[in-house]
């Protein structure tokens, strides 16, 4: 149930495997016979300096991977120079993630139980040294995850007796997943969204998202209550784009949540030319989805992007290891992006761009970035 919840994606996966897939469709142009010992890698997004130009995602329920998953992740991206993406959808308080690490951090904004809920949220977040809210906008409903459909993830989380009887024998399968996840509390709330009755309980998440669906009204006054940065996450057009810099986006994402809501829709690195044309410099545009590899994270770049966010790559590490496995799986990447500029003969991550990049499909075409 775990390891699907976090693999899977919408409906027929159409998207999730062409996000990888994009990557595969661009081959390298490298200046050979350049030596450049040292490449640099560090960056700045929001004016913020990170080690490298990945980020953590928000990713929900990290919890159920692992104990106290998200500080434990959060734990990680601070000890390699990066920043953590807090989901709404956590299982652990926000400012024990904040305390947990020494890096940056930013709050991914659910608006489940209504405004006034959000904005304890807000507070709580900018009383405690988050730098950034992120305003997810692709969740008007949850994603068909038909993954979690067949594994009962609802009827399971719900405790809905005598429902989740079909599927114990796949917790009974799992003894050391079942006996961390109960040391840990059996975390089944969501202490970031405090209803007046407490604690939001992990009840029916697809209602709940469909009842807090932002639209770009909400933007501005979630804007005007933040008083910081603003990344909407989920744009997958030049018009969306802009109407996220209209209504007062320090940065885009372009994404289509790793795949998992709208299947069908294009791979986000063949939209980022067009939102890159479309908001100029008027706002910092990020990108992911299906990034695997420091390759992949290049490719991005030398497109145009000024840094990705890495979901799975990050969150299979948690899963298999915990804080261990999320430093792992980070500094994987950096280790690939490194020896990727060596072998391009490119001496920094600010220096990549299109002329590094062949493609046999023909796509992109010639001259974007
Ligand atoms: C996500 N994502 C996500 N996004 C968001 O804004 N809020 C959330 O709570 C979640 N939860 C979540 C759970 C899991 C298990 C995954 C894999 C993803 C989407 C995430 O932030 C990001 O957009 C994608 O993960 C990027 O694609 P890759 O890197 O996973 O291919």
């Amino acid at each position: 149930m775990a390891f699907d919840y976090i693999d899977g994606g919408a409906e027929d996966e159409r998207t999730l495997r062409a996000n990888e897939a994009a990557y595969s469709e661009l081959t390298w142009r490298p200046r050979s016979a350049v030596v450049h010992p040292d490449v640099e890698l560090a960056t700045t997004v929001l004016g913020q300096p990170i080690s490298m130009p990945v980020i953590l995602a928000p990713v929900g329920s990290s919890r159920m991977f692992w104990p106290r998953g998200e500080a434990e992740a959060a734990a990680a991206a601070g000890g390699a120079g990066t920043i953590y993406s807090l989901s709404t959808l956590s299982g652990t308080r926000l400012e024990e993630v904040r305390e947990a690490t020494r890096g940056p951090t930013w709050y991914q904004l659910y608006l489940c139980g209504g405004r006034d809920v959000g904005l304890n949220a807000i507070a709580r977040a900018k009383a405690c040294g988050y730098s950034a809210l992120i305003v997810t906008v692709d969740t008007p409903v949850a994603g068909m995850r038909e993954r979690d459909v067949r594994n009962g993830s609802a009827q399971m989380i719900a405790r809905r007796f005598p429902d989740f009887v079909p599927f114990l024998p796949q917790l009974m399968s799992r003894p050391r997943w079942v006996l961390d996840f109960f040391r840990d509390g059996a975390q089944m709330s969501f202490p970031n969204i405090v209803l007046p009755e407490g604690p939001m309980p992990y009840t029916d998440i697809g209602a709940q998202l469909a009842a807090a669906a932002v639209s770009w009204s909400d933007i501005a006054w979630i804007a005007e209550a933040w008083g910081g940065p603003i990344v909407v996450k989920g744009v997958h057009t030049a018009d969306d784009a802009r109407k996220a810099v209209d209504n007062g986006a320090s940065a885009v994402v372009v994404s289509n949540h790793g795949g998992r809501q709208l299947d069908g829709v294009a791979p986000t690195l063949h939209v980022l030319p067009e939102v890159l044309a479309a908001v100029g410099d008027q706002a910092e545009v990020l990108l992911d989805g299906g990034i695997r590899r420091g390759a992949d994270v290049a490719k991005a770049l030398a497109l145009g992007a000024r840094a990705v966010l890495v979901g799975r790559a990050y969150a299979y590490g948690l899963a298999a290891a915990g804080r261990e496995g999320v430093s792992r799986a980070i500094e994987i990447l950096r280790s690939e992006l490194e020896r990727t500029l060596k072998l391009l003969g490119c001496p920094s991550v600010h220096e990549l761009d299109a002329s590094y990049l062949g493609s046999p499909s023909g796509w992109p075409p010639s001259g974007v970035a």
